[in-house]
């Protein structure tokens, strides 16, 4: 049986990757701040491993990681998706704020991946990185986001060179119908897909042939 990793698996996304992976029989470690949002996942999925994860602390994603590793001896996919939204000008976001984003949405990414590398490259596993629509488009007033999640993609693509012996696949959906904009309930016909979109697009990227690589999908609503 498979070991998946999801951070950022109390909510939106994470959740429903973590929920699809699970129907899929992967074996589960979730991450995130958000304790008791995981431990009720966790029921939910008839149990999996969950433990506190801030990706924005490095002593953190190492103190999860030794957990993880210590519970299953290894992973074979990591869905690295946790991640916060910034807005505002570049002229005007504060140094504290611009480095948050890029604590979570870049190092973040780039701090877990490091830490599961070497299990990944035993197992010859995949990693997920969950970066956005906008990781190679501009868009004003939403300056400190995009740029983390560029450099996400970087991060992606230079992981990726580096270690061949490992897949990473560059999920950037368009609009999701999560947290991230506030309350989730939004209609699909505002322009907005369900995290459960995402999770079924990732399980088809799953079962691809083993020699088949998926360096990054783009999608979106169709409204
Ligand atoms: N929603 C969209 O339209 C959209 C579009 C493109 C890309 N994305 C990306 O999709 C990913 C998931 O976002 P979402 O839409 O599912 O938003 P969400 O509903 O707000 O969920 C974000 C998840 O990230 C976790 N998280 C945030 N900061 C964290 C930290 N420091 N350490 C560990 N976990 C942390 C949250 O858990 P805790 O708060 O419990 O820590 C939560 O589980 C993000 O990377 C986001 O940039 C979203």
């Amino acid at each position: 049986m498979k070991v998946a990793v999801v951070t950022g698996a109390s909510k939106g996304i994470g959740r429903a990757i973590a929920k699809a992976l699970a129907k899929e029989g992967y074996k589960l470690a979730l991450g995130a701040r958000s304790v008791e949002m995981l431990e009720e996942l966790s029921r939910e999925i008839g149990g999996a491993f969950y433990s506190y994860l801030d990706v924005s602390k490095p002593e953190s994603v190492a103190e999860f990681a030794e957990k993880v590793l210590k519970e299953f001896g290894g992973v074979d996919l990591l869905v690295a998706n946790a991640g916060i939204p910034m807005g505002g000008r570049l002229d005007e976001v504060s140094e504290e704020d611009m480095k948050r984003v890029f604590d979570v949405n870049t190092f973040g990414v780039w701090r877990t991946i490091k830490a599961f590398l070497p299990s990944l490259k035993e197992r010859k596993g995949t990693v997920v990185v969950v970066t956005s629509y906008i990781s190679t488009m501009i868009l004003p007033n939403a300056g400190p986001y995009v740029a983390s999640k560029w450099a996400a993609r970087a991060i992606t693509k230079t992981f990726q060179l580096e270690n061949p012996e490992v897949k990473f696949i560059e999920l950037r959906p368009g609009k999701v119908d999560t947290y991230f904009y506030g309350k989730p309930g939004r209609k699909i016909e505002e322009g907005f897909m369900k995290p459960e979109d995402v999770a079924e697009l990732l399980i088809s990227l799953l079962k691809l042939p083993e020699h088949v690589l998926v360096e990054d999908v783009l999608f979106r609503s169709i409204y």
